[in-house]
């Protein structure tokens, strides 16, 4: 299997430009798959840079419904002409950020792609075949992320805290390996490693994705919990590759307790698994 890095927040030096979001392209043996467009375009102009043919994509996984993920699914469809794009039904709904002076800015996707034929809304957790599976229900045994406090579903007038029921994450088997795919990790990562050790009945050997983490007392996570959960990752023995929503203030307290076991993904990087 082969991971190209198609946007980020970070960049290899030289190499394409990067944006807030997520987007990566997998070669498996089950074929091409795309997870998370990014904001923008941006990742389809990466992907001619990084020799990636988009229109030979046979499917595309949204992760949640938030701009940075999903916002490049308009282009998606245009440089693909038949890809099924597998988004959570909840996806579409309304989700909001709650920014300073109290203003809340729209963070969704567009609604009016919920009706293209290409949309396969789903709910779960679906099998896809060829080792490839879907899922969005997770346990809450370990606390998530205090950076998820400024995040918010529902319209101006009823707005609630987000219960991220509309993220979904991937994980693909192949040659007697598995690997775990997140785009931001909103419900926890440590139990959405949990949940896929549930589904594929043992630890999955890599784990791929934004844990939505970053140090910073009354917004974000203490010290301490960014510790624990290192900890919580350590002890699963898989390998974890962390991008996106994992701010440098987590991944240099991840990387001093999980060692070689942890690793950055950037805009450009290619990953052989
Ligand atoms: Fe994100
Ligand atoms: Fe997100």
């Amino acid at each position: 299997m082969k991971v190209h890095v198609l946007t980020d927040n970070r960049s290899v030096p030289g190499g394409p430009r990067g944006e807030h979001g997520l987007s990566l392209h997998l070669e498996s043996e089950a074929g091409s798959i795309l997870f998370d467009t990014g904001q923008s375009d941006m990742f389809s102009g990466n992907a001619e840079i990084m020799a990636v043919d988009l229109s030979e994509v046979r499917m595309a996984v949204i992760s949640h419904g938030h701009y940075d993920h999903g916002g490049g699914i308009p282009r998606f469809l245009e440089v693909n002409g038949s890809a099924p794009v597998y988004v959570h039904r909840k996806a579409f709904d309304r989700h909001l950020a709650l920014r300073s002076g109290g203003r809340y800015e729209d963070i969704g996707l567009d609604p009016g792609l919920m009706d293209d034929a290409r949309m396969v809304l789903t709910s779960g957790k679906v099998r896809l075949g060829d080792g490839i599976t879907i899922f969005s229900e997770v346990g809450t045994e370990y606390p998530v992320s205090e950076s998820n406090r400024s995040l918010f579903a529902g319209s101006e007038g009823n707005v609630r805290p987000d219960d991220f029921e509309h993220e979904q994450h991937m994980i693909v088997e192949e040659g007697g390996k598995s690997v775990l795919i997140t785009g931001c990790a909103h419900r926890g990562i440590v139990n959405i490693v949990a949940e896929a050790k549930e589904i594929l009945g043992r630890y999955p050997d890599l784990v791929m994705g934004g844990f939505h983490l970053r140090i910073r007392p009354g917004s974000g996570e203490d010290l301490q919990y960014v510790r624990e959960m290192s900890q919580a990752l350590s002890d699963t023995g898989a390998r974890f590759c962390t991008c996106h929503c994992t701010d440098d203030s987590a991944y240099e307290v991840m990387k001093e307790m999980m060692g070689e076991s942890v690793q950055l993904l950037r805009t450009g990087d290619i990953l052989e698994i």
